[in-house]
């Protein structure tokens, strides 16, 4: 069932909304190893995501967050790329991120570009990964211009779950200026779904700037339903959402946490 209200945290920018993250994620790591048990992240890449990462590897190198035991899945990748393709999503994340902190390649997981023929097996092994690591316990999430999460693209239903899917025009021109050019950008990708993102237990969705400004609308106002894939995430018994002033525009917080 819908939620009668949505956490929303308006914040100045894109580091006040990271601070906020990664403490929250220090304090899960924390509570995760005294019960003995390691935390399980959903990651995403793309700028809005980019100071959480700034925000973690900071924390690590200061020793306020460990991350021994800890496991990462991210939520996408495109088709056709190799992890060692510097414009796959697994660079991005071994760049800002894993390599900083010394995450092993082991515990942090990405859907293979390259599984070709074998892509549906691939991703219910991706799928069955998640499940045997216990389920994600924090997923974070920025939003497409078209509503997207991870590669949700419009369309994507409320049950979907790992699978190969065609991207759209909005997220092709988006990625665009990562390729050189429109007709650079590969057509399909791997992405997590809807319900797989919808089982994580806690899901943070950030937002920042006048150009994700009718996606959060949607998101957070309008009608939930495929057409809008972020809609879904109103379904979530833990959803937070943090966004700027510009990327909230006119759907002021209905309940401000801060
Ligand atoms: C990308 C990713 C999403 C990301 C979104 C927004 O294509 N697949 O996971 O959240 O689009 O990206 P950005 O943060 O760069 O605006």
């Amino acid at each position: 069932m819908p939620r009668q209200s949505i956490s929303v945290v308006q914040v100045a920018d894109p580091a006040a909304a990271a601070a906020l993250v990664a403490d929250e994620i220090a304090q899960l790591a924390l509570a995760q190893r005294r019960g003995g048990s390691a935390l399980v992240l959903g990651l995403a890449t793309g700028r809005t995501t980019t100071a959480v990462y700034e925000a973690l590897a900071e924390r690590v190198l200061a020793r306020s967050l460990e991350l021994e035991g800890a496991i990462a899945f991210n939520l996408d990748e495109y088709c056709g790329l190799s992890a060692s393709d510097p414009r796959s999503f697994a660079a991005w994340m071994r760049e800002r991120f894993f390599d900083r902190v010394g995450w092993p390649g082991e515990r942090t997981r990405i859907p293979s570009g390259l599984a070709g023929e074998d892509c549906e097996r691939h991703c219910a092994d991706y799928e069955a990964s998640i499940r045997a690591a216990g389920g994600l316990d924090l997923q974070l999430l920025g939003i497409g211009r078209n509503g997207h999460i991870g590669f949700n693209e419009p369309g994507s239903a409320r049950d979907s779950r790992t699978r190969r899917v065609r991207l759209g025009p909005e997220t092709i021109e988006d990625a665009a200026r990562d390729f050189g050019s429109a007709e650079a950008v590969p057509r399909f990708a791997i992405t997590i779904g809807v319900a797989t993102i919808l089982d994580a237990r806690r899901v943070r969705l950030l937002a920042f700037g006048e150009k994700k400004r009718a996606a959060l609308e949607r998101a957070l106002h309008g009608e939930i339903s495929s057409d809008c894939p972020a809609s879904f995430l109103r379904e979530h018994a833990d959803l937070r959402v943090y966004a700027d002033a510009a990327a909230l525009g006119q759907s002021l917080p209905r309940k401000a946490s801060v």
